[in-house]
């Protein structure tokens, strides 16, 4: 048998060199193997307790299970070319420790399929774990900036073009909202994924009497799977995952595009910091969103591992079949993008400095305050249909004399409509028009605050 593959009896020959580089995976599944040392260790325990091991034998696996994770931490024992995979790899370092005849017992009443299954959920839940604090680390950085700015108001725009004064707190948390349904929705897999398949063996389960409920107990799940086939041959909760990774990319996409827009010349509503932005090998002047550009680009690379994921899971018949080892690659990939990129927008967020007068000039500008125009005629009994269309005159008669609703005078007021006074003048102011807005969920400064309250609650209760 050649080293570092654990099957060869029925065969006269080993793999071709060619067969072997399309199969081998160490290059990217070596990551697990301190996790597989733990499945070991809670396995040989398995095989203890059955009375498949020795008191004797039982101690030296679990000796060697542990120098073998300390030489693997210490980055004292890697993978060998010869080395088919993760597995693999550790059993061989586990015989070069203890010889065949204690090492070569652990492989009983286990898989590498079942292994596997398991592994990727161990992998998952922690990486979730940090998926999720960095996520609370740039909730609070829109936060904190929602609270430094509280009250100040900008343009709201829909189909990019000016529709209302809002506060930019509110828009601001409008951007926090999404990740915390996205830290609730790990929150919800992390329950999916606390079911272990070890135990399932190749498929069927094992005949050797070893307790799977143990195993998952001692590897910090809190049951095993109902199903050993569906066990060893399901990856949904992998595609889940990539999906929450993609739902991230799409969330951040979209406020490192607002960051992009807000920090151009024209716009000029914020500014990056140096640190958090770079320049141009030609032109001294700039001052690039790199930070945000690459959130909005590696968006579309997580939605096409989850893309690529859900491909490779279609149609494939039960129970594991080796299209399940391309589960790996896109998955630590997505998770790998985001612990990059996270932190680096907490960080762009956290110091982005704000221009409030920039801001405040414009708020009212484009006829944003037409629909107040409206609502205050609604408000003295005119159907809104009719406002609409008075509001609307109103916005006709400013733009043929290029002015705003802002500069209207009594006299010009009377004349765009007799069911029009100056009293509706009153309205029309961008901090007049934000307050108005009071009602649960409004851009009102009170409710603003309110909400910031409640996400950091929530934020303190996830
Ligand atoms: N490297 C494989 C994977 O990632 C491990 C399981 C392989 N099982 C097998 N029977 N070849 O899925």
């Amino acid at each position: 048998m050649t080293q570092g593959v654990l099957w060869g009896g029925r065969f006269a020959s080993g793999p071709t060199e060619v067969m072997f580089a399309l199969s081998k995976s160490t290059q990217f599944d070596w990551r697990l193997a301190l996790l597989d040392l733990r499945g070991s260790a809670a396995h040989a325990n398995a095989l203890h307790q059955a009375g498949l091991l020795t008191d004797d034998e039982w101690h030296a696996l679990t000796e060697g299970i542990s120098e073998l994770a300390r030489l693997v931490e210490a980055g004292d024992f890697t993978p060998s070319p010869t080395d088919e995979d993760v597995h693999g790899a550790l059993e061989r370092g586990l015989t070069d420790l203890l010889g065949p005849d204690v090492a070569g017992r652990l492989r009983a009443g286990r898989s590498r399929n079942d292994q596997i299954a398991t592994l990727i959920r161990m992998w998952l839940r922690e990486a979730l774990d940090a998926l999720s604090a960095d996520l609370r680390d740039l909730i609070r950085a829109l936060a904190d900036q929602a609270e430094a700015n509280l009250g100040v108001a900008m343009p709201g725009r829909t189909h990019m073009q000016s529709a209302q004064p809002i506060l930019l707190s509110h828009h601001l948390l409008a951007h926090a909202w999404p990740l915390v349904r996205d830290l609730d929705r790990i929150q919800g897999l992390q329950s999916r994924l606390s079911v272990s398949p070890y135990g399932s063996a190749a498929l069927g389960g094992t005949t050797l009497g070893l307790d799977p409920v143990a195993v998952a107990h001692e590897l910090g799940f809190s049951d095993c799977v109902e199903n050993s086939i569906d066990g060893t041959s399901s990856r949904d909760l992998v595609a889940e995952a990539a999906y929450i990774a993609a739902q991230v990319g799409v969330d951040l996409s979209r406020l490192a595009e607002d960051v992009i827009f807000w920090c151009t010349q024209e716009v000029s509503y914020a500014t990056l910091a140096d640190e958090w932005s770079t320049g141009s090998s030609i032109m001294p002047q700039k001052k690039n969103p790199d930070v945000a550009e690459l959130a909005r680009g590696k968006a579309g690379r997580l939605i096409g591992n989850l893309a690529g994921l859900m491909t490779t899971l279609k149609g494939l018949p039960l129970a594991y079949d080796r299209d399940l080892q391309e589960d790996k690659e896109p998955i630590f990939d997505s998770l790998d993008q985001l612990t990059v990129l996270i932190p680096a927008m907490a960080g762009m967020v956290g110091t982005l400095r704000f221009h409030p007068e920039r801001m405040e000039t414009q708020a009212g500008a484009g006829f944003a305050l037409a629909t107040d125009v409206a609502d205050a005629l609604v408000r003295r009994h005119v159907p809104f249909a009719r406002a609409h269309e008075i509001a609307g005159e109103a916005v006709r008669y400013c733009e043929a004399r290029g002015i705003d609703l802002t500069d209207l005078t009594a006299d010009q007021v009377g004349e765009i409509s007799g069911e029009l006074d100056e009293s509706v003048l009153s309205v029309l102011t961008v901090h007049g028009a934000v307050e108005a807005r009071n009602g649960k969920g409004g851009t009102a400064t009170p409710r603003v605050r309110e909400q910031l309250e409640r996400l950091r609650t929530s934020l303190a209760n996830r």
